[in-house]
């Protein structure tokens, strides 16, 4: 997709919009964090969230991309034009929201190399590799503390995106994504329902969708919160730029309305399809215990008890790389984007900076499980003293960075275009339905919350 053409129509939009949603935060983020966080409660809350702030959220940033034209930076600098000198500075805002997507690409992209290992290590592993919890995790802790192995897929999986950007050739990987992306939605759910087979499935059908109030904590919260930022794209500039993109007589409120419903319900059958195997295979305190590891872990597991399951797993991590692929592709374009028209270089120098930031923090993030494995970025706050490198990325960028770029927007909204004006362009697209909840939420809640949060995720409040 270029800077300037647009998309095509509704389905254009909801499609490339889709297809940079649904990524690796639904299949491997939302399961392995609903897992531990108490499984029900935090599905119970991540729904509030996101039909609330995550919504809000969602459809402001679209919005202020239809309405500038522009990316983060230029929507921010455009708006805050005139502006007397405190609220000018709210233009940083945009420089937050441009930044995020340089720390994920790189541990993005070392996920995405677990991911095309697994598919080779399906098809040729020996068979007791996975048929017991307990192999399972340790196959996978072998794979992550060498360190060859992970490296090179590391590296198989950027060159690929590489190749796609230099040559343009996003266009062609979009098509595919309309028939691949549906066979992924389709293979979830088939796996959701032979899960539904396995016996013992019960209590870990309770723990998925029977909510354990006394398993809520605010860590609960924080999650929720830095998994619907993750997984809608929120907070990071990208829903700024595809609004942009949309045309004026598009519909904005419905397209916001179907990312939403797709994304959520994409999570949800991935956490369908993985926590209640869990908790099968090793009960409630597995699940509690999960981590990063979760999703290789437990499925290979389940595909070793179906029938023809190596290529049933094949065929799955083939279609989750595949979801991953387009995700990364969409946030390295982004920034590609950014450094280029910011910094005022060509095309090829920004991909160039791009790749060399992907390459260096993505090689130290995988050798932060072997060469640095006694390297803990965050050993200063108590709580996270023992996160490795991937876990400290992904909790800065969702749990910190990304509140603070949403309080920006919110303030661009409120203070700077005024929310009567802005709820008057929304609601000139289409029936609104949520007016007064998105008025309410960024008007009483959204800021307060999130500074609550940041506060209490950086340890300030206990
Ligand atoms: N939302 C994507 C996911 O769930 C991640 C992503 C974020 C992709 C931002 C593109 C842009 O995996």
């Amino acid at each position: 997709m270029k800077a300037h053409d647009g998309f095509t129509g509704k389905i254009g939009y909801v499609l490339a919009a889709a297809g940079s949603a649904v990524g690796l935060g639904n299949i491997w983020r939302f399961p392995y964090l609903t897992a531990k966080y108490g499984g029900a409660v935090f599905l119970l809350v991540y729904f509030i969230l996101v039909l609330t702030f995550g919504y809000s959220l969602l459809i402001a940033e679209n919005c202020i991309g239809r309405i500038t034209r522009k990316g983060p930076i230029g929507a921010y600098r455009q708006l805050c034009e005139g502006q007397r000198s405190f609220l000018k500075s709210v233009r940083f805002g945009g420089w937050i929201n441009a930044i995020v997507p340089l720390i994920i690409v790189p541990y993005y992209c070392v996920i995405g190399g677990w991911i095309a290992k697994y598919i080779a290590a399906l098809a040729f592993a020996p068979a007791e590799s996975f048929t017991s919890a307990k192999a399972s995790a340790s196959y996978f802790t072998s794979f992550i503390t060498a360190t060859g192995s992970p490296l090179f897929y590391f590296f198989l999986f950027v060159a690929v995106l590489i190749g796609v950007i230099a040559f343009g050739v996003q266009r062609g990987v979009e098509r595919f994504n309309k028939i691949l992306m549906p066979a992924l939605a389709v293979l979830i759910v088939a796996i959701c329902v032979y899960s539904l087979f396995l016996p013992g499935i019960g209590q870990g059908l309770a723990y998925y969708l029977k909510p354990d109030f006394s398993k809520f904590s605010a860590m609960t919260v924080v999650a929720a919160v830095g998994q619907l930022f993750y997984s809608l794209s929120i907070a990071m500039g990208i829903m700024i730029t595809y609004g942009s993109y949309m045309r004026d007589d598009e519909n904005l409120v419905s397209c916001v309305n179907q990312v939403e419903v797709f994304d959520t319900l994409i999570s949800f059958f991935a956490g369908l399809m993985i926590i209640p195997a869990v908790v099968v295979f090793g009960g409630e305190k597995a699940a509690e215990a999960a981590g990063p590891s979760l999703l290789f872990v437990t499925m290979p597991q389940v595909f070793s008890g179906f029938p023809c399951g190596r290529l049933v797993g094949i065929a799955f991590f083939v279609l989750v790389l595949f979801a991953a692929a387009t995700s990364a592709i969409s946030l390295m374009e982004t920034n590609v984007q950014t450094i280029s028209q910011e910094l005022k270089t060509s095309r090829k120098k920004a991909i160039a900076f791009v790749v060399a930031d992907t390459l260096i923090i993505g090689t130290i993030t995988v050798l932060g499980y072997s060469v640095f494995a006694d390297f803990h970025p965050l050993a200063f706050i108590e709580k996270f003293a023992k996160y490795d490198i991937l876990d400290s990325l992904d909790f800065i960028s969702n749990s910190v960075l990304m509140p603070i770029g949403a309080i920006f927007t919110v303030i661009l909204v409120v203070a700077i275009i005024g929310l009567p004006k802005f709820s008057e362009y929304i609601r000139s697209s289409g029936k609104w339905g949520r007016e007064y909840l998105f008025q309410l939420c960024m008007t009483v809640f959204v800021i307060p919350c999130l500074l609550v949060i940041l506060l209490y995720a950086v340890g300030v409040i206990k």
